[in-house]
């Protein structure tokens, strides 16, 4: 039996607009995804067996846990059969726009070909992670990056140095098919072309200095602002303790700060922990993290994984692999 335990880190949306309506249903966007330093962790037992079995022994309370899905997905394009054990441990908040259960059925993808000691090019990984949902490629490749159409057309971002930030996560559980239902985008291709040049802008500047500041906007932020208003005191909260950006993340709820140096976010952090115990006691989590950069986010896999790999070449596989 192999097993091993792997940090699944969160996502945050450095710019997020949503464009129209397409006719598959989903909508067409132009966001920037960026890996932060939060993380679940995931242990795996594996071993090959006539038969597969998939099971998740922690956590069964999930529905729909994307996790059996993707490692359905992935033994079948291995053509392996296998006793695949997980366990999971939660921290990154569910329905809190972080993309937490997209980064375990990712894991899941990246882990279990190194552990069937078979190789599976990227290619085949971002099309199942496709099918799985659309911010599971991201997670494939980490770092700072561009993410077009439903958000599983990726280019890379330069790396940057990693900034700090803090993730503001109210108790607060946002469905996002609700989300964009409310937007009422229409299914025609509209006149974009402010809302393009804008996020061009935002998006060079990401690409220059790793955050977009005051050119950064999340579409969403209007819709879920207008029912949950103390979503937009906790960004100008944010913003008044020098945070640049302050946006909240993928469809909500959490509101995320970055911060130009780890003094002025240690103070914001001190602040925000001091209100919410005075006017929520318990009830919104606040997480120091570090914005992760892609070459981070792979040495982290490479560490993760024991069993792995000769060069530097991604995914990472198996050092026995053919
Ligand atoms: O792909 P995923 O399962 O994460 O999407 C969840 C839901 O969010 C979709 O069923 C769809 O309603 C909406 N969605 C969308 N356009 C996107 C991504 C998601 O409309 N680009």
């Amino acid at each position: 039996m192999l097993s091993v335990r792997l940090r699944s880190l969160a996502k945050i949306n450095l710019d997020l607009r949503v464009l129209h309506k397409r006719s598959d249903g989903f909508h067409e966007l132009r966001t920037i995804f960026q890996t932060v330093s939060l993380a679940d962790t995931l242990h795996i037992d594996f071993v090959r067996s006539r038969t597969s079995r998939i099971a998740i022994r922690s956590n069964p309370e999930i529905p729909d846990n994307l996790i059996l899905s993707a490692a359905d997905a992935v033994l079948s394009a291995l053509g392996v059969r296998a006793r695949v054990a997980f366990d999971l441990v939660k921290r990154i908040p569910m329905g809190g726009g972080l993309g937490g259960g997209s980064s375990n059925a990712a894991a899941v993808l990246l882990a279990l070909p190194a552990l069937a000691g078979i190789p599976l090019p990227l290619a085949q990984l971002l099309e199942i992670a496709c099918s799985l949902g659309s911010d599971v490629p991201f997670f494939l490749l980490g770092g700072a990056a561009v993410g077009l159409g439903r958000g599983t057309e990726l280019y890379p971002l330069p790396d940057r140095p990693s900034l700090p930030g803090i993730l503001v996560c109210p108790d607060l559980h946002l469905s996002t098919p609700d989300a964009y239902r409310r937007l009422a985008r229409k299914l025609t291709d509209g006149p974009y072309s402010p809302t393009m040049n804008r996020f061009q802008s935002a998006a060079w500047q990401i690409g220059e200095r790793g955050e977009g500041g005051g050119h950064s906007v999340n579409d969403f932020e209007t819709i879920v602002f207008r029912d949950h208003p103390h979503l937009e005191s906790i960004k100008e909260t944010l913003q008044s303790l020098g945070a640049c950006p302050a946006l909240m993340s993928g469809s909500g709820s959490t509101i995320f700060g970055v911060f130009d140096s780890r003094l002025r976010r240690d103070r914001a952090l001190a602040r925000l922990r001091r209100e919410a115990l005075h006017n929520d006691p318990g009830r919104t989590k606040i997480y120091p993290v570090v914005l992760v950069n892609r070459r981070q986010y792979r040495s982290l896999w490479r560490r993760q994984l024991p069993l792995e790999v000769q060069g530097k070449g991604w995914p990472p596989h198996a050092r026995f692999a053919k």
